[in-house]
């Protein structure tokens, strides 16, 4: 008799067909993160976009992963560089946050930055910025899932900015900041 459960290999199951997108967003938006902006420069010019999917992914080699949307605009011209700099946004960095997360907008006029090693921008008051060059991609439903080799790292510290419910937010209390 066939079970009432959608089983891992039910291929409607498999196929997202049990999961609300409304509900996946809710749930998914309780994982409190902090918050960087992803950039580079390449033949098309400077590109960057806000993303809450990074993650550190392994010591030895170094290397970080992010996901970029299939329908970013901005990921293809970061491909085209084969490098990126991953930009660890400050507590007060709220409207940097917003303005590199509207597509088709200049993002680049009043931003200020420098060239890093990789020749992507290092974005100024970062607490962290994490120069990589592109190793590895591979498409993952609606995303890619891109894995970044770490070449550089520039460190000042300071408080983070959060991302909660579709929000931003700052720590309220004390928090180490080196
Ligand atoms: C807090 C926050 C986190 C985001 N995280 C991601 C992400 O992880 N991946 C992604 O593709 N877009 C993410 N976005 C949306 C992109 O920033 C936005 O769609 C982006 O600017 C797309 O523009 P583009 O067409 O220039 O790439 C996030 C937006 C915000 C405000």
């Amino acid at each position: 008799m066939a079970s009432a459960c959608a089983t891992a290999s039910d291929p409607a199951r498999s196929a997202g067909a049990a999961i609300d997108a409304a509900a996946f967003r809710h749930a998914l938006g309780h994982f409190c993160s902090g918050v960087v902006i992803v950039t580079a420069a390449g033949p098309e010019g400077l590109a960057g976009f806000t993303c809450q999917s990074f993650f550190s992914l392994s010591l030895s080699p170094p290397l970080i992963a992010f996901s970029p949307a299939i329908s970013s605009t901005s990921y293809p011209r970061i491909r085209s560089a084969g490098a990126f700099c991953i930009n660890i946004l400050a507590e007060d960095q709220a409207e940097l946050c917003a303005r590199f997360s509207r597509s088709g907008t200049d993002k680049w006029s009043e931003t200020g930055w420098r060239q890093g090693d990789t020749g992507s921008p290092v974005l100024d008051g970062v607490l962290s910025a994490i120069e990589c060059r592109i190793v590895d991609e591979r498409e993952t439903g609606d995303h890619y899932l891109v894995i970044g080799e770490v070449v550089r790292l520039h460190t000042q510290g300071g408080r983070p900015l959060l991302c909660f419910s579709g929000a931003t937010a700052r720590i309220a209390g004390d928090c180490p900041t080196s």
